[in-house]
């Protein structure tokens, strides 16, 4: 590990909270502390560094820390830190505490700001935290993995109530704007239906013919999955019911998504962004984001990041659809 110029850096944590975070967290703490820096943990986001809630951290307050969710240094949204008064602040704060470069865990908003900052001469370095996944230059984000295995779990659960009564049910997904949450358990609780914004057309009759013959057929529960961004899902239970006669439930997950212990994948991939993170500032380089892609673990410029695009893949789509009952090629038979 080599020697840093840069003598102390601040790490904070901002936006939705996810599982991994922490593991972030103490990997910038500790591989800060070896490279022979000062480490500061900046509390509840760019709120908290606005109210100068800053502390300094040693390697013993990470401790224990890896395997729990949520945030130990607390999260915010901040809408200060989007005016030009505010981000001078914020820069001027971290000058009057001897930041001089920071790391910020959070999605495409909290980049947003840490590029601010770069141009006000603070060396910043975005981490990839979002179980939305929906971050455009990494494959991989902190917390995603979890709260996938969360959904999976407890969709799961539903089911198998689902089934005992006949019903049908329809289990809204978190994720934002993006499908990815709803997609990947959409493949991995082979559900019925899988509804998100980026795919679905709104043909409700649809859905409602799938389940009237799946009905005929014998089939006893109907499973669809909807992304927050489709949204409504009781509104949608009282429709489907009423137009196909199957008693229908609708379960929104909500927050409890972004809770839990961080799944192992979460903890490695957050501990090598963290170490990542402060070897890029160790090496004097400024507004980047960490990403994982193609197998590594790679940085771009955040200007660059914040301008590209990503979709859910249609093969992936295709083969979510391929696979569920609905849309199968396969005949009846070789069903049940
Ligand atoms: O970005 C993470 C996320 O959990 C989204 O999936 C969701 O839309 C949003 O945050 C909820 O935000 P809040 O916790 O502020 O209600």
């Amino acid at each position: 590990m080599a020697e840093s110029k840069v003598k102390t850096i601040g790490v904070l944590t901002s936006g939705g909270d996810a599982p991994g975070m922490n593991a972030a967290i103490r990997a910038v703490v500790r591989r800060g502390l070896s490279s022979g820096m000062r480490v500061k943990g900046i509390l509840k986001g760019y709120q908290g560094l606005l109210n100068e809630e800053i502390i300094d951290m040693t390697a013993k307050d990470v401790s224990d820390t890896i395997e729990r969710g949520g945030t130990i240094l607390y999260t915010a949204r901040c809408a200060e830190m989007r005016s030009a008064e505010g981000q001078e602040r914020a820069a001027e704060i971290c000058r009057k505490h001897g930041i001089e470069g920071l790391v910020v865990i959070g999605g495409d908003g909290s980049f947003a700001g840490a590029q601010t900052l770069a141009n006000l001469g603070i060396n910043t370095i975005g981490i990839p935290g979002t179980i939305d996944l929906d971050i455009a230059c990494t494959e991989y984000t902190i917390g995603f993995d979890t709260a996938v295995n969360t959904a999976m779990e407890a969709i799961d659960k539903v089911r198998d109530t689902s089934t005992s009564h006949e019903r049908c049910s329809i289990i809204e997904v978190m994720g934002r704007g993006a499908g990815y949450l709803a997609l990947w358990c959409g493949i991995a609780n082979g559900a019925e239906d899988v509804l998100i914004r980026e795919k679905y057309d709104f043909d409700e009759q649809r859905i409602v013919n799938n389940i009237i013959q799946s009905r005929k057929a014998g089939k006893k529960h109907h499973i669809i999955i909807n992304a927050e961004s489709v949204g409504h899902s009781e509104a949608m239970a009282k429709r489907i019911e009423a137009a196909t006669g199957v008693e229908t439930r609708a379960t929104i997950l909500g927050h409890m998504q972004r809770g839990g212990n961080p799944t192992c994948k979460d903890r490695v991939y957050a501990s090598m962004m963290g170490a990542m993170a402060v070897d890029l500032l160790c090496q004097g380089k400024t507004c980047r984001v960490v990403g994982y892609r193609d197998g590594n673990f790679v940085d771009f410029d955040i200007n660059e990041a914040l301008a590209m695009k990503k979709n859910v893949g249609d093969y992936m789509w295709e083969v979510c659809n391929s696979l569920s009952h609905n849309y199968s090629k396969h005949t009846e038979e070789e069903f049940y």
